[in-house]
C-alpha cells in the first residue's frame, strides 16, 4: 500500500519515526510529507533513511510532476501524526497552505490524524469543534492518550504510541467483517522428543498460521494463536500460547475451543512419537550401526475438535500433500475432508521447495462434500484473507 506519513510541528514528531518505520516492516511505501516546522523536531536524514524514500517539504519541488497533487492523488492512506492544534484547525477548514494540506485535500484516500498537544489546546472549545468537523467526514482519530507531557505536566493530549497509531490506521482501511468472531488458530510444527537434545519434527516455519492469524486480528476477530515452534516471531498484536508437542497442542486446542467459534488448524502435527523418551542423550557406542524406533500415532486433533464441535462452530482443516498431479492432490483432499469431517479442508502443496518455509503459497479450499469453493495463490498474507473470506 501506498502510505502517506504527515508530520506537522509538534515536539511528538520525534515519534512518528516509529510510525514510519512500522509501515515500512509492513512491506508499505511511505512518503512522508512534513511541515517546515516538523523538519526543526526531526531531521530529515532520518526520515529518508527510515522511510526509504526522499521527504516532500515545499510546495516548489517538483512542480514540473505536478508533486502538490500527485502525492495525495497516489496514496491509499494518509495518517498525520502527530497532528498540532493548528494542523487539527487548517485540515478542519480545508486549508492548502502547504504542502500537506495540498495532499490531503487532493486525495480521496482515507485520513487517520493523531493529535498531539497540550491538556488545555486538547480541550479548547476550538480544537473540540474542529474535530467533530473532521470526524463527521469521516476521518479517523486515534488518541491522543493521558499521560506525562513534554515539560512536568501530565493529562490528554499525549500522541499515541507509534504501533497504536499503525494498528488503528490499518483497522480504518480493513472492512471489520470479523468483528466479534472469536477465532483460534493453530500455527508451525510439532517435535516429538527422543531425548533431551533431539526430536523428530517437520519443516513448517508456521508463516501461513501467523498470517491467518494477523489478517483476523485485523479485520476485527479476536484470535488466539496456539503456536508450535515457529520460525518467525509472532506479532506482538497476537494472544499466543506456546506449546511443543502433539499432545501438548491437543491439551491447548481442545481448552481454547470451547469458547472458539472458528477453529483453524493450519498446525503440522507429528503423526507419529517415540514410544519412549529417554531421559539421557542416546549414545552411539549403545546403539552401533544402526538405530531402530519405535513410534506410536499421535491423536487426531482435528478430528477431536470435529467430534466435540460446538453449534455453529466451523472447523477449518489443512491438506498438506506432495502429490504433484492436481487430480490426484483433489482426489486426496477429498478423502481427507470426508474423514476428518471438517466444514472446509485448505489443500496445499509442499515439498522440498514448496509450501513450507516460503513466503508464499498456492491453496485450493474445498467444502465438507469436497466441491472447491475458493482457489488462491500469492503471499501468505493474502492467501490468509481468501480463507478467512469464507467466514466473512
Ligand atoms: N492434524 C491433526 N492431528 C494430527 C495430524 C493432523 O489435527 N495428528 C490436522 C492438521 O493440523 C491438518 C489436518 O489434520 O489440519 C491434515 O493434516 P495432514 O498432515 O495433511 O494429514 P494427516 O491427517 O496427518 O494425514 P496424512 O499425513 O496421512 O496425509
Amino acid at each position: 500500500m501506498n502510505i502517506v506519513v504527515g508530520i506537522t510541528g509538534g515536539i511528538a514528531a520525534y515519534k512518528a519515526v516509529g510510525v514510519v518505520r512500522a509501515f515500512v516492516l509492513a512491506g508499505h511505501t511511505v512518503q512522508v510529507v512534513a511541515t517546515e516546522a516538523a523538519l526543526r523536531f526531526v531531521g530529515r536524514p532520518t526520515l529518508e533513511a527510515i522511510s526509504r524514500n526522499p521527504v516532500h517539504t515545499s510546495l516548489f519541488d517538483g512542480v514540473a510532476e505536478v508533486r502538490h497533487v500527485m502525492i495525495g492523488q497516489r496514496a491509499d492512506l494518509i495518517v498525520v501524526a502527530p497532528a498540532t492544534a493548528n494542523s487539527l484547525a487548517k485540515l478542519a477548514a480545508g486549508l492548502a497552505d502547504d504542502l500537506l494540506g495540498n495532499t490531503i485535500l487532493a486525495s480521496t484516500a482515507p485520513v487517520v490524524v493523531a493529535p498531539a498537544m497540550h491538556t488545555e489546546m486538547w480541550q479548547n472549545p476550538a480544537t473540540r469543534a474542529n474535530l467533530d468537523t473532521l470526524r463527521a467526514r469521516g476521518i479517523t482519530v486515534v488518541g491522543p492518550a493521558s499521560g506525562q507531557l513534554t515539560g512536568a505536566d501530565s493529562g490528554p493530549g499525549r500522541m499515541s504510541e507509534p504501533d497504536d497509531i499503525v494498528a488503528a490506521a490499518l483497522r480504518a482501511i480493513t472492512p471489520q467483517d470479523l468483528a466479534g468472531r472469536r477465532i483460534l488458530v493453530t500455527a508451525g510444527g510439532t517435535r516429538e522428543p527422543l531425548d533431551p537434545v533431539r526430536y523428530i519434527g517437520n519443516r513448517s516455519s508456521g508463516r501461513q498460521g501467523v498470517a491467518i492469524a494477523e489478517a483476523a486480528v485485523a479485520r476485527g476477530a479476536t484470535v488466539t494463536l496456539i503456536a508450535a515452534n515457529l520460525d518467525i516471531l509472532a506479532p506482538d498484536t497476537l494472544e499466543v500460547v506456546s506449546v511443543g508437542t502433539a499432545l501438548e497442542l491437543q491439551a491447548a486446542v481442545t481448552a481454547a475451543a470451547e469458547t472458539a467459534d472458528t477453529v483453524i488448524m493450519a498446525a503440522a502435527v507429528a503423526d507419529y512419537r517415540p514410544e519412549a523418551i529417554v531421559d539421557a542423550k542416546i549414545k552411539k557406542e549403545q546403539q552401533g550401526d544402526t538405530l531402530s524406533l519405535t513410534l506410536v500415532q499421535n491423536p487426531d486433533i482435528l478430528r477431536g475438535v470435529v467430534e466435540n464441535r460446538r453449534d455453529g462452530q466451523v472447523v477449518i482443516g489443512f491438506a498438506a500433500e506432495t502429490e504433484p498431479d492436481r487430480d490426484a492432490l483433489l482426489a486426496l483432499g477429498r478423502a481427507k475432508v470426508a474423514r476428518k469431517g471438517s466444514d472446509y479442508l485448505v489443500v496445499n502443496r509442499v515439498g522440498w521447495t514448496e509450501g513450507f518455509g516460503t513466503e508464499t503459497n498456492a491453496i485450493i479450499i474445498l467444502d465438507s462434500t469436497g466441491v472447491i469453493v475458493s482457489e488462491a495463490e500469492g503471499s501468505k498474507a493474502s492467501v490468509a484473507d481468501r480463507i478467512l473470506d469464507l467466514l466473512a
